[in-house]
């Protein structure tokens, strides 16, 4: 039996008939770029999140960069982000010439560590990044007394709730359409929302060329914008997201009772979160290096089980942020976790069946490592 991390096939199996209606609604207007379908988009997205705007964007990284700008970092600034969580979230930050300032994570949740990140905040902080890592908010609402803005990086939880509440609603989120997200396009996209009209206003006229008009450039932006065969897919995807969101907590939940016997340490999730389980994330307890995981891994993958490391180098030891300058040892549960988790299979569609192979497999491989 093969088993992959993700399914998107049986995803697309799924909706393949109304795809193929959208595409041929955007080819018969040639509205290729925005458009009926991209407004409608973003105003369905946006009742999904319970919020008043939307802007759609090419990718995550490029909502996350014009969110940050909205609020006002520039470079020079700094802005706090946690050092456990994939390298576009920092990547976003530096791009605007800002500095990266790397907090470490909750070791229980994998979370940003929000004591970490208030003592972090200085008189050059111009924004903190919470991650809602996995399918999970973290605990944004504890970043108020900061006084700086707080963009969430909401790639990997649409759907997901914290005491009720949407990420976007303490102000303003940015979010990934990559393919493998809980909500995913067939290709790359991403979206911007927030509470406030300013703040969507500014970052479609920077998605848009600076242009608040046709030929009306008020600021010098660039080409980030969401374009129709997107949101036709994510349209139809969008109808069934709460469906499948509700299978990933079913899948979730088998995993948590069939590894129950399993010497692994299972995710937890936070009071008041609605978790949508983007990422089943376990731990292999290991000697602090990631030798046994990485067998673990190796066994799975000759089983026909395709699992996933989220992230297996905390941001601060990845090359292209080592000038930072932090050494080994900074940031210890980051750095411990990139050593120990691994993902398991987990989409909508798997099956019980499959589910029991890789828990079944995985028990093996624990015990010849
Ligand atoms: C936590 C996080 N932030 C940012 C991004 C960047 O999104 P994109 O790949 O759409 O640029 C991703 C997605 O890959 C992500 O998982």
């Amino acid at each position: 039996m093969r088993v992959p991390l993700v399914d998107l096939r049986a995803a697309h199996t799924e909706i393949a008939d109304e795809v193929e209606l959208g595409f041929k609604r955007v080819l018969a207007t040639s509205s290729f770029i925005g458009g009926e379908e991209v407004s409608a988009f973003e105003r369905e997205y946006a009742a999904c999140c319970a919020l008043p705007h939307c802007v759609g964007v090419a990718n995550g990284t490029d909502a996350l960069e014009l969110a940050l700008r909205a609020v006002g970092v520039r470079a020079g600034a700094e802005v706090i982000l946690p050092a456990n969580t994939f390298v576009a979230t920092a990547e976003a930050v530096a791009r605007i010439g800002a500095t990266p300032v790397l907090v470490d994570c909750d070791p229980r949740t994998h979370l940003l560590d929000v004591e970490a990140a208030l003592a972090a905040v200085t008189n050059n902080t111009a924004a903190i990044v919470p991650v809602h890592l996995y399918g999970q908010l973290a605990p944004v609402e504890r970043l108020a007394s900061a006084g700086v803005p707080v963009v969430e990086d909401a790639a990997q939880c649409q759907g997901a709730t914290r005491y009720g509440r949407t990420a976007g609603s303490w102000g303003l989120a940015a979010t990934s359409f990559y393919p493998g997200k809980n909500l995913g396009a067939y290709g790359d996209a991403g979206a911007v929302v927030t509470t406030d009209p300013t703040i969507a206003g500014k970052v479609r006229a920077m998605a848009n060329h600076g242009s608040v008009a046709k030929y009306r450039h008020e600021v010098i932006g660039w080409n980030s914008r969401l374009d129709a065969l997107q949101a036709v897919v994510l349209r139809t995807k969008l109808t069934r997201l709460a469906r499948w969101n509700l299978a990933r907590r079913a899948a979730a939940a088998r995993y948590h009772a069939i590894l129950e016997p399993v010497d692994v340490v299972r995710p937890i999730v936070l009071d008041g979160n609605e978790h949508v389980w983007h990422l089943y994330v376990i731990r292999i307890p290991g000697d602090g290096t990631p030798h046994r995981r990485d067998r673990v891994l190796a066994r799975l993958a000759a089983a026909g089980i395709t699992a996933g490391v989220h992230y297996p180098v905390p941001v601060h030891r990845v090359p292209a942020f080592t000038h930072l300058g932090y050494p080994a040892g900074a940031l210890p549960h980051a750095e411990a976790a990139a050593s120990e988790v691994l993902s398991l299979p987990l989409y909508p569609h798997i099956t019980p069946r499959q589910q029991e192979f890789v828990v079944d497999t995985l028990a093996a491989a624990l015990a010849q490592t």
